[in-house]
């Protein structure tokens, strides 16, 4: 892994990360993207799933209870995120791996994954991080495989126009706010969509899908 990686903390501050679940749960409410997200990607019993980004597991584990013949893998750089992530798989008895890495340099084999997830990460990626990241989703999908994001979209709401410009100073949100992945996702030859959208109190979310 190269020493030069780094990452931003799922609310960006490091003191906020022990209160992530909480926020997610009663506040942001991510149950209900989520679960869109992986009616989306149509997990099927023997494929492998990457979830990137992992943070504390929620969308690995709902992967993984969704179709449990599925082998499910979560990946996130920051070990403390999961920690928590492995309690939860832990109580709930579920055969979830989850390690330590960074998606722009995946610890995998070429075409090694069915479906790659992800929810609310690549926002949290510079322009080069993200291309880097698109190359190695490219690389571990096996041909015919799927990658499924949700994550901040160019918005398509008034509300979601209202907070662009607040979006927009924080460097690694820009190419979500410009409606840029699918172009960044694509280049490396996925075929890629933006399929559905997702209003939310933070700004407008899109759920994009790329096939290998
Ligand atoms: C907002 S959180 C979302 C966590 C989870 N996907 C969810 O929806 O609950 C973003 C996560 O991305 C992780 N992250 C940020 N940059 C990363 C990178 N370059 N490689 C791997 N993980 C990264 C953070 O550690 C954090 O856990």
């Amino acid at each position: 892994m190269s020493k030069n990686n780094d990452y931003i903390p799922a609310l960006s501050l490091r003191f906020l990360t022990p209160f992530f679940d909480f926020i997610q749960k009663w506040i942001v409410r991510d149950v209900r993207y989520k679960t869109l997200l992986i009616e989306q990607a149509h997990i099927q019993p023997g494929q492998r799933v990457l979830d990137l980004g992992c943070g504390t597991g929620t969308l690995a584990i709902m992967a993984k209870q969704s179709q449990p013949k599925a082998e499910v893998l979560g990946l996130d750089a920051d070990p403390e995120m999961l920690k928590n992530a492995h309690i939860k798989r832990d109580e709930q008895k579920l055969d979830v791996k989850f390690d330590v890495g960074f998606t722009n340099e995946l610890p995998y084999p070429d075409a090694s994954f069915d479906r790659v997830l992800s929810s609310i990460m690549i926002h949290h990626l510079k322009t080069p991080d993200k291309e880097k990241t698109a190359r190695e989703v490219f690389r571990v999908l096996k041909p015919g495989g799927e990658l499924h994001i949700i994550d901040f979209g160019k918005p398509t709401t008034l509300y979601g126009k209202i907070l662009g410009p607040f979006l927009h100073k924080f460097e690694e949100a820009n190419d979500n706010i410009d409606g840029k992945l699918p172009e960044i996702f694509g280049a490396p030859g996925l075929k890629t969509q933006i399929v559905g959208h997702f209003k939310t109190f933070f700004g407008d979310l899109a759920f994009l899908s790329g096939k290998k």
